[in-house]
């Protein structure tokens, strides 16, 4: 395991490029299962997720090959409908197999995923989708079961107590693509993701409409061809920069992020006394002379996105004042607020809420990641933080932010990884 060591106050400077969308690229490596031609991505993110994403999808009988920064998805003769639990356990985002394996091949065993340090992770939605299609559905063993001969279209809601689900929208979506007749989601996600996701779909002879919408409504088609797909940016990664750039106070570039997807976050920064100028295909981040403290609560998209929330605290720990953060997607991920405290905010939680007393000066300290977007929080502080920072568990961090040290190192922090 790695750990990474930051001297904090370091000035940060110069320019930035925004890698693929790891949260595109797993359903999208995902709907490769769908055909038995060839499939090329691009801008694919090298991360230990994808990595994680094209061992499942090689255990489901694809050939998969890196052809330098090009993605080759090829099949490797018989399919398999069983996705395991030892692959399945170590990433959630795995659960997106299944709408796909059971549309193309009329029977999915995938591992039920199991929770995570943010949160419960039920999949009832998904399972409710693949339903309401017309599969059998069963749970044995810790598996989720499900079988088809040809799944039907229908209209279906799948809107859950915290509202729409990302991937059960995509596996639903994914499983409608060859099912008979028309399908309509209603409550459908809206995260660029899932627009992503729809638009490589089409690229493969999916006819989808509606996506980015509530409401998503799919043809089914006989068969899909394979296609050639370049991966969006990263919106959370360019957030978690834009972020950085305004705790840290420096004017860095941010390059390869499309502004459009971050207008909840631009609204809130410009309230914080933060000024982006965006232009095309990159941002400037003006910092605020005094960080004002405003108080958030994180939706679903077009909302504050639960991705950034942890990024967020982070900077209202400098704020001149006290902000209160909400989350309402997952209202337990605040794993984050003990470590950060370790390094000198104060931060409580009351119920669902986290209060920070901000305009406490942050001190190095050595702390510990718990999930993706927590441990790109303490790098942050680390970063601003005076003195020594050492974040120990840093696999999580490999898992959503490629080479994230190196490109923090060629913005000037004093940023170093070591074997724990
Ligand atoms: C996706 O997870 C993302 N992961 C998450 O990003 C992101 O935080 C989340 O969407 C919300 O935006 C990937 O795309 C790989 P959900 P997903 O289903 O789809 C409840 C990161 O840091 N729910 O949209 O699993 C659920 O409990 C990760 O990159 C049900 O009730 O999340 C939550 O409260 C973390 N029943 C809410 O819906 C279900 O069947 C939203 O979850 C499914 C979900």
């Amino acid at each position: 395991m790695d750990k990474i060591i930051i001297e904090g106050g370091k000035p940060l400077k110069g320019e930035v490029s925004i890698s693929g969308s790891k949260n595109a690229t797993l359903p999208i490596l995902a709907a490769t299962l769908l055909t038995d031609e060839t499939c090329i991505l691009r801008n694919v993110p090298k991360l230990l997720d994808t990595h994680t994403m094209i061992k499942l999808l090689k255990s489901l009988g694809k050939d998969i090959e890196w052809d330098k920064d090009k993605l080759i998805i090829m099949s490797a003769g018989k399919p398999n409908p069983v996705a395991d639990y030892k692959l399945v356990s170590t990433m959630r985002g795995s659960i997106c197999v299944l709408g796909p394996l059971l549309t193309k091949l009329g029977e999915a065993r995938v591992s039920l995923p199991g929770g995570c340090v943010i949160g419960v992770r039920p999949v009832d939605l998904h399972i409710k989708g693949v339903e309401a299609l017309g599969a059998k559905v069963d749970i044995e063993a810790g598996y989720i079961i499900a079988r088809t001969k040809r799944l039907k279209g229908t209209r279906v809601y799948l809107g859950g107590a915290s509202g729409p689900s990302v991937l059960g929208t995509a596996n639903i979506m994914m499983a409608a693509t060859l099912a008979e007749g028309e399908t309509v989601i209603e409550c459908a996600a809206c995260e660029p993701e899932v627009e992503d996701l729809a638009n490589f779909l089409n690229e493969m002879g999916a006819r989808i409409k509606g996506q980015g919408s509530p409401r998503i409504i799919i043809q089914g088609v006989r068969k899909l061809h394979g296609a050639d797909y370049k991966i969006s940016p990263d919106r959370i990664e360019a957030g978690t920069f834009v972020l950085l750039a305004a705790m840290a106070r420096s004017h860095f570039v941010i390059r390869d992020i499309d502004y459009h997807q971050l207008m909840a976050l631009e609204d809130v920064l410009s309230k914080v006394g933060v000024h982006v100028e965006a232009d095309k295909n990159m941002v400037r981040v003006k910092p605020a002379k005094v960080i004002k403290p405003v108080s958030i609560t994180t939706y679903p998209f077009p909302g504050f996105p639960t991705d950034l929330q942890a990024q967020y605290m982070a900077l209202m720990t400098l704020a001149d004042g006290v902000s209160v953060i909400r989350d309402t997607v997952f209202p337990d991920r605040f794993m984050h607020i003990a470590e950060l405290n370790r390094m000198g905010a104060r931060i409580r939680r009351e119920g669902g809420s986290a209060i920070i007393e901000g305009g406490h000066e942050l001190c190095g300290a050595p702390v510990i990641a718990s999930d993706l977007r927590a441990s790109a929080a303490l790098v942050m502080a680390g970063l601003v933080a005076r003195g020594k920072t050492e974040i120990r568990r840093v696999y999580h961090l490999d898992r959503g932010y490629e080479n994230i040290d190196k490109k923090l190192m060629a913005l000037g922090a004093s940023i170093k990884r070591e074997k724990e």
